[in-house]
């Protein structure tokens, strides 16, 4: 808002009003050649270093030195010429010759009529404000070059760690294929000529040897059977998660607990660093429900994240529980590396795992995965 004012004397009142103020200001002689200065108050004196005695009669570009070629120089030029103001900002120095950075607000004034009759220059240093401006600035640039770089390593990580997965993973699918191809092939062949031996253990001691043999052998079987399914769980990378989870929960509670299974929100297929670690962490649970809970009762709960960018895993029992508190100890302790294993692995692929138990109330392991895109085709191998 702006008062309608008439001072009894207009210069006098100008001259009081500079004198005290903060601001440094200069005031020139616009009709006299090369417009110089005729007035300076006391913080220009205080800001630039010169005496009103020394400047008085110079025009103001002697405050740029030899440094002369400033973009803003123009914008001076041009206000002077037009009789408009302006505003700019010029490297400027001091008696003592030290740069700083004046912020100049350049207006023309008129004592009587319409010529323009002086120019008025109200000057800030603004050096400490630049300077702390492009601190930030370069603080600001430093901790986008971290936080990128930091992306970055984290990136690298996180593919590492797949790829340690994948490695672990392949050594077991090749282990298993030999144990299935290889050891199994030839049990099965020895099964065979033991058949065929048959006739020459008809009866007596020799034939319950016979039969012994037969039940070692078949127990053989399928102990490597067993085995080279726990090391690649046939059918994950052909039929997917779903199916393949859905066929270990049959076989591994085939005598019971009785259960439920809840496959929801996902694709139908996802990385396969995913599936082989959701199947883990599921294989995982499981077998401890079946060696430790003695629950009547257990759900599997697969489903995709709020955002579809996350997967989470719920494997709860109404088992007998135990102390969550305390598995990290007794993975130390022990050297078992069940629980401690699944988080591991989780924690590889940058999710988390909730081991919630207490003993009487069951366990409730809950696991969550960000999902990352397909990596590779998935294996279309159904000769498996
Ligand atoms: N569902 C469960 N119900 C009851 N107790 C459990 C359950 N799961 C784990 N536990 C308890 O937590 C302990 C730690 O389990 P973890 O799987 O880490 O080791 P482990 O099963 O003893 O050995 P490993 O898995 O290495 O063969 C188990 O020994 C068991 O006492
Ligand atoms: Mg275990």
């Amino acid at each position: 808002m702006s008062i309608a004012y008439s001072p009894p004397d207009p210069l006098g009142f100008l001259f009081s009003f500079a004198n005290a103020s903060n601001s440094s200001i200069v005031i020139t002689d616009a009709q006299a050649p090369d417009n110089p200065i005729v007035f300076v108050n006391p913080s220009f004196e205080r800001m630039t270093g010169y005496t009103g005695t020394e400047v008085v009669g110079r025009n103001c570009r002697f405050l740029q030195g030899e440094d002369r070629h400033q973009d803003d120089r123009a914008v001076i030029r041009d206000a002077v010429r037009n009789g408009t103001s302006c505003e700019c900002l010029l490297r400027n120095y001091r008696r003592s010759g030290e740069m700083f950075w004046n912020k100049l607000y350049l207006f023309p004034f008129r004592i009587a009529g319409d010529a323009i009759t002086h120019c008025i220059g109200v000057q800030h240093d603004v050096t400490l404000e630049r300077r702390l401006l492009a601190e930030l600035e370069q603080t600001a640039s430093e901790r986008a070059r971290l936080i990128e770089q930091l992306e970055l390593k984290r990136h690298h990580m996180g593919r590492l760690s797949r790829d340690l997965i994948n490695a672990q993973e392949n050594e077991r699918k090749a282990l298993a294929r030999e144990l299935h191809d290889e050891l199994g092939q030839r049990l099965s062949a020895l099964n065979l000529l033991l058949h065929r031996a048959l006739p020459y253990f008809e009866q007596g001691e020799a034939q319950a040897l016979w039969r012994q043999a037969e039940r070692e052998l078949g127990a053989l079987v399928g102990l490597v059977r067993d085995l080279s399914v726990s090391l690649r769980p046939p059918g994950l990378d052909f039929f997917g998660l779903e199916p393949t989870i859905r066929q270990l929960l049959t076989r591994q509670f085939e005598a019971g607990p009785t259960w439920v299974f809840e496959y929801a929100g996902l694709p139908e297929r996802l990385a396969p660093t995913i599936e082989i670690s959701v199947y883990r962490i599921v294989q995982e649970s499981v077998t401890n429900i079946v060696r430790h809970a003695q629950a009547r009762h257990v759900v599997v709960e697969i489903n995709g994240g709020a955002d579809g960018r996350e997967l989470e895993l719920i494997v709860r029992d109404n088992g007998i529980g135990f102390d969550a508190a305390s598995w990290r100890e007794h993975a130390a302790r022990t050297g078992r590396a069940g629980v401690a294993g699944m988080s591991e692995r989780i924690q590889l692929l940058g999710g988390s795992l909730e081991v919630d138990s207490a003993p009487g109330r069951g366990t409730r392991i809950t696991a969550t995965l960000p999902l990352h895109p397909v990596e590779n085709n998935h294996e279309r191998d159904p000769g498996r």
